[in-house]
């Protein structure tokens, strides 16, 4: 059985990768996510306040931080303790002892800061870098222009730093998704990974204070990726990573169908261990067995909404069906 998947240019042996998260801060996880058969492991975001921390405490320059505000100082002690210089010797570790691919990431909403970082992810062996874009439309004066010119302008400034592939980790706020995306893959980035689950927040009543929400994705959100993966998957000049939402092998191959080069797992994982992404392996290799696939091209794309086809009407169609009981 060939599970083989070409991902951002780099041989993938399987297309489910371990999303970028906690656990994949550390060494004896990525291995055990190699040997549970992963096609590739995205390590934890190094984050702009950490970079930020970094710069200041390396070259004593003093970076701007206007725009954090008060929550500066809190962000910076907190980031003191995760030093950047951990997540270059990650990258050592990594690159010595796994022979998967390795992504690295940066979670970013400014680009002046941390460019060099991008490079030094690369000089530091990363086969390819996932930008975690989190730049959300919080701001009542963030226009849909300001948006488009960040994304633009931090995509373009690393493309000429870096030479390894490029992709952009993105939210689901957008209030034109489809078009946005497809514009940004034809500047030349290598892949979009659809989405990003923000986190949320939530209040407790005793304390009359704010809290995080509950980090982990349910099973249920699988939906709003699989229908975007249907939408844009055709519709892009690059690869779609699916991610959010993947608990089973039955949604890696419903990804798979609508169209994703290749598909990411966090919540599962924190749930069940990193040796679950054999289950998730086992499953996708049983269910092709059934259906008498060898490849993954064989498949995949094959529910994806067509490159000349409306999504709207698409999608038009299966309310019908449901809601009139049309057939
Ligand atoms: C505890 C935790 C830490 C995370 N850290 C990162 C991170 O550093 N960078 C990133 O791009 N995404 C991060 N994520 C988001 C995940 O990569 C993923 O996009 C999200 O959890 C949705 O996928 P899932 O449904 O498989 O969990 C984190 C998620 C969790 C639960």
């Amino acid at each position: 059985m060939n599970t083989q998947t070409r991902y951002l240019g780099l041989t993938l042996k399987s297309p489910i990768i371990a999303g970028s998260c906690g656990l994949t801060a550390d060494i004896d996880n990525l291995i055990q996510a190699e040997q549970s058969g992963a096609g590739a492991v995205i390590l934890k975001s190094i984050f702009e306040e950490q970079i930020i921390h970094d710069i200041k405490r390396h070259t004593k320059i003093i970076a701007s931080t206007d725009h954090y505000g008060d929550s500066y100082d809190y962000i910076a002690q907190h980031v003191a303790e995760d030093s950047v210089d951990q997540f270059f010797s990650l990258i050592n570790q990594a690159k010595q002892k796994l022979s998967i691919p390795v992504i690295g990431s940066i979670n970013c909403y400014s680009f002046e800061n941390w460019l060099n970082y991008a490079k030094r992810f690369q000089d530091a062996g990363c086969d390819a870098m996932e930008l975690n874009m989190a730049i959300l439309p919080y701001e009542t004066s963030l226009s849909y222009d300001d948006v488009d010119r960040l994304f633009s302008n931090i995509i373009n400034t690393l493309k000429k730093s870096i030479s390894i592939p490029i992709s952009i980790k993105v939210s689901n706020y957008f209030t034109d998704m489809a078009k946005f995306m497809q514009q940004l893959s034809w500047i030349g980035i290598d892949g979009i990974t659809i989405f990003n689950k923000s986190l949320n927040i939530d209040i407790d009543t005793d304390a009359l204070a704010l809290k995080p929400a509950p980090s982990l994705s349910t099973e249920g959100e699988l939906y709003t990726t699989l229908r975007w993966t249907a939408i844009l998957s055709k519709k892009l000049r690059c690869d779609l990573s699916a991610s959010t939402g993947v608990h089973t092998a039955d949604d890696v191959v419903k990804l798979l169908l609508a169209g994703a080069t290749t598909v990411q797992t966090v919540s599962a994982l924190y749930k069940n261990g990193m040796a679950y992404l054999q289950a998730l392996n086992n499953g996708l290799q049983n269910w092709m067995q059934r259906k008498d696939y060898t490849s993954i091209d064989q498949f995949r794309g094959q529910l994806a909404i067509k490159a000349n086809e409306e999504a709207s009407m698409f999608l038009r169609t299966q309310f019908m069906k449901y809601y009139a009981e049309i057939e």
